[in-house]
């Protein structure tokens, strides 16, 4: 079965790793790939304080030349996934309205809009997103993320 990581690298073409350093993920170029780029992409998710059942997905970015290549479609679908494997039942995620390319990655990947507002403090109009997790048929492909303990599953 093709893991999120084998999807990640046909679409950069080269082994990727998928790292994580607390609730900062990173897919970089694997060690020894034939490449000068340092970073691929990166989100960061947490447990939503106060529901151990909930996470948080947030600062996703996708890096030039890997832009507009399915990327940010697919990891955040892995992050769908990584939700799911670590029981947290649901996702949250903000958005500046605006964003026209999450607003499409969002839609594609099941999230439903719960609310927007004006911020006023950035003055942006933000929309609040909810997707509930589950198996998305694919496994992530991470070297033993269980060990990791991505999103701190006590
Ligand atoms: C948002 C972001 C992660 C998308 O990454 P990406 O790998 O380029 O996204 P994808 O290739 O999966 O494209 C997703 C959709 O956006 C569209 N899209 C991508 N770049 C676009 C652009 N510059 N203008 C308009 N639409 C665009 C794609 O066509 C695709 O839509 P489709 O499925 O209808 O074809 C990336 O643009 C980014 O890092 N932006 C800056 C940070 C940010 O805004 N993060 C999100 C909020 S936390």
């Amino acid at each position: 079965m093709t893991t999120y990581r084998e999807a990640i690298e046909k679409i950069t073409g080269h082994p990727v790793a998928i790292v994580q350093t607390g609730t900062l993920f990173e897919i970089k170029p694997f060690p020894g790939a034939n490449t000068t780029n340092r970073i691929v992409a990166r989100f960061y998710m947490q447990v939503f304080p106060a529901c151990c059942g909930a996470c948080i997905s947030y600062g996703a970015a996708v890096y030039a030349p890997y832009l507009n290549k399915g990327l940010g479609k697919l990891l955040n679908k892995m992050r769908i996934q990584l939700a799911h494997d670590c029981r947290r039942k649901l996702i949250i995620c903000t958005d500046v309205e605006k964003n026209t390319h999450q607003q499409k990655i969002l839609k594609a990947n099941g999230w439903q809009k719960a609310t927007s507002w004006l911020n006023p403090r950035s003055h942006n109009d933000v929309g609040l997103h909810y997707r509930v997790t589950g198996d998305t048929g694919m496994q992530i492909g991470m070297v033993d993320h269980t060990t990791m303990n991505p999103l701190h599953i006590p």
